[in-house]
């Protein structure tokens, strides 16, 4: 059906790229976009059709790369009307009373890194590619060796050697080589990054190959279809490398792009962790792009990012959709974490929980109006940070 994928775009310069072949970033260094015929896409793509279709993220066919899909079952994840959690958030003389969470949770491999690792895995086995390596704070790592599984290429994981240790033990059981590395996600990068050619591995990195964003903007399609063809208000999305925030920002511009919604967008939040907040940083400095965090620290692994290939697309699309960029604490995620569990049963990664700290911090100051609807994105399970969990409850 994807016929309608027509080429590849450089997401600075513009350059054009064919989809047909491999292909990495752009001779300029920054991330390539796929880029669909809409028009086309448009004839077959309406709720009537789309009612009829497997509830997995490849629903959206139309808008996807068009090799045969390595599926767990990844996407159509709960939108949970959060009516207790939007209860204590208060918000002018009111509370929020339109609060929802997308709970990335109950993906395969137990985060939205599914959705990600699919589409990416999908196109590489289309390509014929013989191995797949990529760096990860965690579930990155875990999503890719289990996809990569299912489509019997082999996977090599490079994780720093405190990533939470279900992390590891997940990798090591779908049967990828794990390389654990004394550093952060950017040596891993650098590690995958120097050894690749020789090794004949295909880079699976955060935005160096154009299809993870492709996955993960399917959050994007979702929220439009579960919300009835309308979008939110305002999004909280726990921001490392940013791949969730381009990839439904590229959503609602492709929804656009066939009619399905006009030119209104959601204000996109970008919340990080004040141990690696450089897109936070950028932002309050009014910057274009963002400065490498130096000794980044947090128990939130997703969100120890110092350096973010994407950082100027992030701050971009922050800036066009008037959102904006908050950091929040470790001590603040773990006790938000188990507000949320307490009070609407859900058991959220530190990452998701980080989100429930800014929107309540943004609804006392008066940046959301009490009938405004707000979508807190939980992007992982709670289960897989049984390190950080485990202190934070014995506290
Ligand atoms: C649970 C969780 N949340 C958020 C992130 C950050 O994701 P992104 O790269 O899309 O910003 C990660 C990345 O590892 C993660 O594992
Ligand atoms: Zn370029």
């Amino acid at each position: 059906m994807s016929s309608n994928l027509i080429e590849l775009e450089c997401s600075a310069c513009g350059k054009k790229y064919d989809a047909s072949v491999e292909q990495h970033l752009c001779t300029c260094g920054k991330p390539l976009l796929a880029r669909y015929d809409l028009k086309h896409a448009a004839g077959t793509f309406t709720f009537e059709t789309l009612k009829d279709r497997p509830r997995t993220m490849w629903r959206y066919a139309e808008v996807l790369p068009d090799d045969p899909p390595v599926s767990l079952g990844e996407g159509m994840t709960p939108l949970v009307h959060a009516k207790r959690l939007g209860a204590s958030m208060t918000c002018g003389t009111g509370y929020l009373e339109n609060l929802y969470v997308k709970d990335e949770g109950l993906n395969p491999t137990g985060s939205f890194k599914a959705r990600g690792m699919s589409a990416a895995v999908t196109r590489a086995k289309g390509l014929g590619v013989k191995a797949l390596a990529a760096p990860t704070a965690g579930n990155a790592g875990g999503a890719l060796a289990a996809y990569a599984a299912a489509a019997g290429i082999p996977a090599v994981i490079v994780m720093p050697a405190d990533t939470p240790s279900a992390n590891v033990m997940e990798c090591q059981a779908f049967g990828a080589k794990v390389v654990k590395l004394n550093g952060l996600i950017s040596d891993c990068g650098k590690y995958v990054a120097e050894h690749k050619d020789r090794e004949g591995w295909y880079d699976v990195s955060t935005l160096k190959e154009p299809y993870r964003v492709e996955g993960k903007k399917t959050m994007g399609y979702e929220l439009w279809e579960q919300f009835g063809g309308k979008l939110p208000h305002v999004i909280f999305y726990p921001t490392g490398g940013g791949v969730g925030l381009i990839g439904m920002c590229k959503a609602f511009d492709e929804l656009q792009g066939m009619g399905r919604i006009a030119s209104e967008r959601p204000r996109m939040v970008a919340v990080q962790a004040e141990g690696c907040a450089p897109i936070v940083k950028a932002w309050e400095a009014h910057q274009s792009s963002a400065q490498f965090f130096p000794n980044a620290a947090t128990i939130a692994s997703g969100l120890r990012v110092p350096g973010p290939l994407g950082d100027q697309l992030i701050l971009r699309m922050l800036r066009q959709t008037k959102g904006t960029a908050i950091a929040v604490t470790d001590k603040e995620m773990l006790h938000a974490g188990r507000e949320l569990a307490s009070l609407e049963g859900i058991f959220a990664a530190p990452e998701g929980a980080a989100t429930v700290v800014a929107a309540r911090i943004l609804a006392a100051s008066g940046w959301i109006k009490p009938y405004e609807t707000v979508v807190l994105f939980n992007t992982g399970t709670g289960y897989k940070y049984s390190e950080a969990w485990q202190k934070a409850l014995q506290a």
